[in-house]
């Protein structure tokens, strides 16, 4: 019987876990830990599985840009360009890496989050790139520098806005709303009330509107899918007006959110349904825009990567166990660490096939209390040498680690 977790790259043989058909502690052993291993056989599945619920829609094109800041690795870059995605880059940074991965200018969406003068500088020399404009207040910054291009055609721009709700699977990214669950203020995108005349604006600052764009939040499960489903709509109602003031659009871009299964309790966002909604409610609406674009990160990669660690040593304190392990939190998987509630599985690698009778806390190794991959988790006893894979590590890991401590950052391989 298959368990929740496995999938075209974690599998068992002979009850071993394997990755990508390769003994997982074996791997360990060969290429040291810790050590982050993607698979490219699941993010094809991931990647395959979005487009066929898209292109069930008749008559309308969909783009998978994929959300690089979730794993820029270059190797994965250059394996969804392969799949036919495009990329939504947030920093230069990200522009040059999608650059170097082979990505045409025209296939690269910039969504920038307070983007100055020096950002749009480097991105502009991408001539056919298209940038998203996420405030009013951007316009006059963007013309300036558009200044310094006086040869270019007219610089693509979709128009960011915030529908007034998000959703998120913990306060710190939900992107959209007035406030987050948490109180803070959302940042992102342009209010409702100012958005047509953000279009004109745009416009008459050199630029060719082609898109509205907006993204909601990150990690959705079964539970959002009705609050998602009504941004749905509200986006639709929002280009239909937008239509009817005259601008014609390209695309509307949904954005990301939508989660792997990084719980067994957790249900899966049905993307099918959302595709079939999206795709209703445009032909409902009768709309001249023909193209959807959406902006996964989580879903193509998260489960796609594990991060593989040794445990140093088993400690008992307090009548507690720790699993003291290579490596840490905020190095390598930091979302245990940096957002309540966010769960990553762990198996034991070396006793797969053990009864889970101990409660481990999986401890790091950096001089932070947070820096603990679980807590009190049931696992097989660990013993020392024993070789832990913490699952879904694919997305938002080693893109947000850090060097804190002067630890390395774990190697990564894509197989
Ligand atoms: C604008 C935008 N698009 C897409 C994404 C990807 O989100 P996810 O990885 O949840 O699909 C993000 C994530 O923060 C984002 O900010």
């Amino acid at each position: 019987m298959m368990t929740w977790w496995q999938n075209a790259f974690l599998g068992v043989s002979d009850g071993r876990l394997t990755l990508a058909g390769r003994d997982a502690a074996e791997l360990a052993d060969r290429e040291g830990t810790p050590l982050f291993v993607y698979g490219r056989t699941r993010i094809r599945e991931n990647f395959d599985r979005l487009a066929a619920a898209f292109a069930a829609l008749d008559g309308l094109e969909t783009r998978i840009c994929y959300a690089m800041k979730a794993n820029p690795h270059s190797g994965i870059l250059r394996f969804v360009r392969g799949l036919g995605a495009w990329v939504d880059a947030v920093s230069p940074g990200e522009v040059e890496a999608a650059r170097k991965a082979g990505f045409p200018a025209s296939r690269i969406l910039f969504t920038g989050t307070s983007v100055g003068v020096a950002d749009l500088r480097r991105v502009f020399r991408e001539d056919g790139i298209t940038i998203n404009i996420d405030a009013p207040e951007q316009i006059e910054i963007l013309r300036e520098v558009r200044r310094e291009f006086p040869g270019r055609r007219k610089i693509r721009a979709s128009l960011r806005w915030n529908p007034g709700s998000g959703r998120g699977f913990t306060a710190g990214v939900v992107t959209a709303g007035r406030r987050s669950t948490d109180g803070t203020p959302i940042k992102f995108g342009i209010e409702p009330s100012k958005l047509d005349t953000a279009f004109t604006a745009a416009s008459a600052a050199g630029f060719q509107p082609v898109g509205l764009h907006q993204h909601l939040g990150s990690g959705w499960t079964a539970e959002d899918y009705r609050s998602v489903a009504s941004s749905v709509d509200r986006m639709v109602r929002k280009a239909a007006d937008l239509e009817k003031t005259g601008i014609r659009l390209e695309f509307l871009d949904f954005g990301g959110g939508f989660g792997p299964r990084y719980h067994p309790n957790q249900g899966v966002f049905p993307v099918e349904a959302y595709a079939e909604r999206i795709g209703r409610r445009m032909k409902e609406a009768g709309l001249h825009v023909k193209t959807i674009a959406v902006e996964p990160g989580k879903f193509l990669v998260g489960d796609a990567g594990v991060l593989l660690l040794r445990i140093n040593y088993v400690k008992e304190s307090f009548g507690q166990i720790f699993a003291c392990v290579d490596g840490g939190t905020f190095t390598s998987v930091p979302r245990p660490a940096i957002y309540p509630g966010a769960y990553h599985e762990i198996l034991n690698a070396t006793r797969l096939a053990e009864p889970r009778r101990t409660r481990v806390t999986v401890a790091g190794n950096l001089c932070e209390t947070g820096d603990v991959f679980a807590k009190s988790r049931p696992l097989p006893t660990p013993r020392r040498g024993d070789v832990l894979a913490v699952l879904c590590a694919g997305a938002y890991c080693r893109s947000m680690a850090s060097r804190f401590n002067l630890r390395e950052i774990p190697r990564e391989i894509l197989v």
